[in-house]
């Protein structure tokens, strides 16, 4: 088998970190007898410099070849604004290719300190990533006066919500049966009473799984005192994204932070990226953690089919953080984002 991916180094420590975390996917694909084959494409802010745009007009039109989309990070503020760096690349991909549900797994790994003492955190967040609080919906009035009012309205939509909570409840049948569904319908009683509903009548479609309704901000304060009662998590957009940073830090911060954003349908393709930017602070020293990285390659093959290779790759980083030995300068360690990368391949060599 082999598998057409779109590489987009982006910016700062994304080309570093892209670059050494492809180098562990291919030793992957060597050991698991599929073939990778990339295509580079420097879509980037010194590319929209250049150009005076983030990527080509027909740029979306090339990517759709492709089975997937590895992304290191975008956006150099000091000479793009955010908003064109996002607006112009990362938007764009996710809005054409219907690319609605983000996922996130936080696992603590062995030899990783997070915050807490979390004992095991093992936690794959669901988001929906395409409407709700982010639909940009809403308006001004009365600007700069003491009558100003300013209106974001929430859009939810049948379609929006059942997808994604359907997607949930896929995805506890691959793990422990257990979806937890995330909502704040005491307070809104319209958006949330409506994804409630949604959720109740899924849940007939799939008995084998049981579903609890937490309020957001309940499950925030069980993310650090009870994870271990959660397995699956499904939320909107907004509640999803504070979730995720949540969960991220209790794994051990964003050095290993992996996100794949999903159109679960197929036909287009998926986007795998760390969760991190671009760092311009430290970017240009070969000192990054690729770890984030790396894991989002092995979300990037366990999507297009190649579980066992994604389950090594996996492991293959935590026999890295267990030995404590190979790490880069955010976890207290020396190593460069290569040496890392190589103590990967090494481990996957070793299993
Ligand atoms: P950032 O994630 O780039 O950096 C935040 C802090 O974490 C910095 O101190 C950085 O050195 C550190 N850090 C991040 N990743 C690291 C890694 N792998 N290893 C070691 N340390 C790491 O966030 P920031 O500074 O807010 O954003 C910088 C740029 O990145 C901005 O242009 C922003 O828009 C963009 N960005 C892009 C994202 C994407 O491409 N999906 C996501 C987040 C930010
Ligand atoms: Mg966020």
């Amino acid at each position: 088998k082999s598998y057409k991916i779109a590489l987009i180094p982006g910016d700062g420590i994304g080309t570093e970190v892209l670059a050494c975390s492809w180098s562990v996917l291919t030793e992957a694909s060597e050991r698991f007898g599929f073939r990778l084959e990339s295509q580079t494409f420097p879509w980037s802010c010194d590319y929209y410099l250049q150009n005076g745009r983030m990527m080509p007009d027909d740029g979306i039109e090339q990517l759709r070849a492709f089975d997937s989309i590895y992304l290191g990070a975008v956006g150099w503020p000091a000479r793009v604004p955010d908003s064109v760096s996002l607006h112009g690349l990362l938007l764009p991909i996710r809005k054409a290719f219907d690319l609605y549900v983000n996922s996130r797994p936080h696992r603590l790994l062995d030899g990783v300190e997070g915050p807490l003492r979390a004992g095991s955190f093992d936690i794959l967040c669901i988001r929906e990533n395409t409407e709700g609080e982010y639909s940009g919906a809403g308006g001004r009035v009365h600007m700069a006066t003491p009558n100003e009012v300013a209106v974001e309205t929430s859009v939810f939509t049948r379609r929006g919500v059942e997808r994604i909570i359907r997607y949930g409840f896929e995805m506890a049948r691959t793990r422990k049966r257990r979806l937890a569904s995330v909502t704040k319908s005491n307070a809104q009683k319209y958006s949330m009473v409506f994804w409630d509903e949604v959720t109740d009548t899924l849940a007939a479609e799939y008995p084998d799984v049981e579903v609890t309704r937490y309020h957001v901000d309940a499950i925030a304060a069980r993310f650090v005192t009870h994870p271990q009662t959660l397995d699956v998590v499904v939320a909107s957009n907004l509640f999803g994204d504070i979730l995720t940073d949540i969960g991220a830090a209790i794994q051990g911060g964003l050095g290993f932070a992996a996100s794949a954003n999903l159109n679960p349908e197929g036909g287009v393709p998926s986007m795998f990226e760390p969760v991190h930017g671009s760092a311009p602070d430290i970017a240009g020293r070969g000192i990054a953690n690729p770890l984030a990285t790396i894991w989002a390659g092995a979300l990037m093959l366990e999507h297009l089919g190649e579980a066992s290779a994604a389950q090594a790759i996996v492991k293959s980083i935590e026999d890295v953080t267990r030995q404590r030995l190979v790490r880069t300068p955010d976890l207290g360690g020396q190593a460069t984002t290569e040496e890392v990368a190589q103590a990967v391949i090494a481990a996957l060599a070793a299993l």
